[in-house]
């Protein structure tokens, strides 16, 4: 169960990080396919947003405490923050592999849940990992018409 908690904690961590990176790049984004940029960044981060709660739910109903510091956050987190403003390519190719990463994450936490006879979690780990799966493919598409 340890090692299980430990797990959701890197996970919230990483959803965390990753949703603060996601907003930062809708907000400073440039260029021509500006409009598609932006509005393709508030579909991914709001998808996160709103899975948070849930995530530092399921950490409670395993007897933890959810992590609720931005010093936290980064401590845990399996993906890097960003200060910087990327060029555009270069922000949606870092949110890709960021996604990529976490979905590959989420499979060593599903896999610890089910050892753990924790199904309910399961099911909503298997949840995130989908919607990042679905974040990439957006994220990867869109890279795909620019020649990366
Ligand atoms: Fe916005």
């Amino acid at each position: 169960m340890d090692e299980l908690i430990k797990a959701m904690k890197i996970a919230f961590a990483s959803e965390n990080v990753y949703y603060v990176k996601a907003s930062s790049f809708h907000w400073n984004i440039e260029g021509s396919n500006f409009p598609q940029y932006h509005a393709l960044l508030d579909t991914i981060y709001t998808e996160v947003y709103n899975a948070r709660d849930g995530f530092a739910e399921n950490i409670r109903k395993l007897g933890a405490y959810a992590l609720g510091s931005n010093s936290s956050y980064i401590k845990y987190s399996a993906v890097q923050e960003s200060n910087q403003v990327p060029e555009p390519q270069a922000m949606l190719a870092e949110l890709l592999a960021d996604s990529e990463k976490i979905a590959n994450f989420l499979k060593i936490v599903f896999d610890l849940a089910e050892q753990n006879g924790e199904h309910g979690l399961s099911n909503f780990i298997a949840d995130r990992q989908d919607a990042h799966k679905k974040h990439a493919w957006m994220l990867r598409s869109t890279l795909k018409g620019q020649g990366i």
